[in-house]
């Protein structure tokens, strides 16, 4: 099975290139095209080996949750010519990430058990169990940065340090939980609880949009809602579906992305097992199976002929089109 480590095509049009942990990004004139490749990060630290599928996975889900959430929140995605890529506006990204959290779990659950009872400006109750639901979504932002680790910040010092005027953080507050309750209850009607998530926004030509992507097991985590009460009246561990079960075998390894630690090595059944969850992720979540790209090509020859043939047709269309 062959995975996507990186591209670096040239394509007609293209303006300048970006490579994030996991997206290789292509800019064009008021649109890019982002390639999500198989490589795989946590703790902020791309792992050693890219992971089948994974990209096809994350790509297909962020571009349904897209196409799904149209109608509620404007967003960037246009079309998706091969299913490890999606092309659409370019957006000058706010440079805050907007969480929104429905349950105390992750790193909001660590911020608590440690006695803190605010969290990014938010008060929380005393009381609260690991995984149990907050009185009501929360909104925990994370400044955007360029390297290393997202901070927590309030929203009180986004709107000092003018990081998003009012006017426009306003309407990322009822954007980002206008989407989540449409996350919420999408994940309901396949037997999931959708825990927490967080959303990025960017202008395009003065308007926001819904940018990167949305509802993925990289940027959101689920419970199987089966069992769900119960297992919170034992006070059991709840059944996740993220990527958390490899930030979990990270730690057990002694890794949690801190300077100065090793990334443990990935054999085959490891790189193997977590593309096989990725999969499942992807038939839990839009309740169909997954079906692979052409087993026959390279994938970056595959993608590259997509691409190709995408951009032909666009060129000449875009400038009335955008
Ligand atoms: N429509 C858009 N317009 C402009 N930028 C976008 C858009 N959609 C996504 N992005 C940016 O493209 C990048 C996607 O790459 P990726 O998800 O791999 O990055 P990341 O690892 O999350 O973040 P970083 O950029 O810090 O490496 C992100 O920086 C994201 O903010
Ligand atoms: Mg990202």
């Amino acid at each position: 099975m062959q995975a996507l480590d990186s591209t670096s095509f040239t394509l007609p049009g293209q303006q300048s290139f970006y490579r994030g942990k996991v997206r290789d990004v292509y800019r064009f004139d008021g649109f890019m095209v982002a390639v999500a490749s198989d490589r795989i990060s946590a703790f902020d630290v791309v792992l050693p080996r890219a992971i089948p599928h994974k990209g096809a996975v994350l790509n297909g889900v962020a571009a349904a949750f897209l196409d799904s959430t149209r109608h509620l929140v404007p967003n960037w995605l246009q079309a998706t010519p091969d299913p490890q890529v999606s092309v659409g506006l370019l957006a000058d990204p706010f440079p805050v990430e907007m969480v929104v959290r429905g349950y105390l779990v992750g790193h909001a659950w660590r911020t608590y058990q440690s006695g803190k009872r605010i969290l990014c400006g938010v008060a929380l109750p005393d009381g609260l169990r690991e995984n149990d639901p907050l009185p009501a979504p929360i909104i925990t932002p994370t400044t955007k940065a360029h390297e290393g680790h997202d901070e927590d910040i309030s929203r009180a010092e986004i709107l000092a340090r003018g990081l998003v005027s009012e006017a426009h953080y306003t309407v990322l507050e009822r954007y980002a939980l206008t989407l989540f309750a449409e996350g919420q209850r999408q994940a309901a009607e396949r037997g999931l609880i959708l825990a927490d998530t967080k959303y990025e926004f960017g202008l395009h030509q003065g308007q926001i949009l819904l940018i990167d992507e949305v509802h993925t097991p990289d940027s959101s985590r689920y419970f199987y809602a089966e069992g769900y009460a119960e297992r919170q009246a034992q006070a059991q561990p709840q059944r996740q579906l993220s990527k958390e079960f490899v930030r979990q075998w990270l730690l057990e390894e002694g890794f949690s992305g801190q300077a100065g630690q090793t990334v443990p090595q990935m054999d085959d059944a490891r790189v193997l097992g977590i593309s096989a969850r990725y999969i499942e992720l992807y038939e839990q979540v839009l309740g169909k199976p997954f079906v692979a790209p052409d087993p026959d090509l390279p994938p970056a020859e595959r993608i590259e002929r997509a691409l190709q043939a995408y951009l032909a047709h666009r060129n000449p269309m875009h400038l009335s089109d955008v």
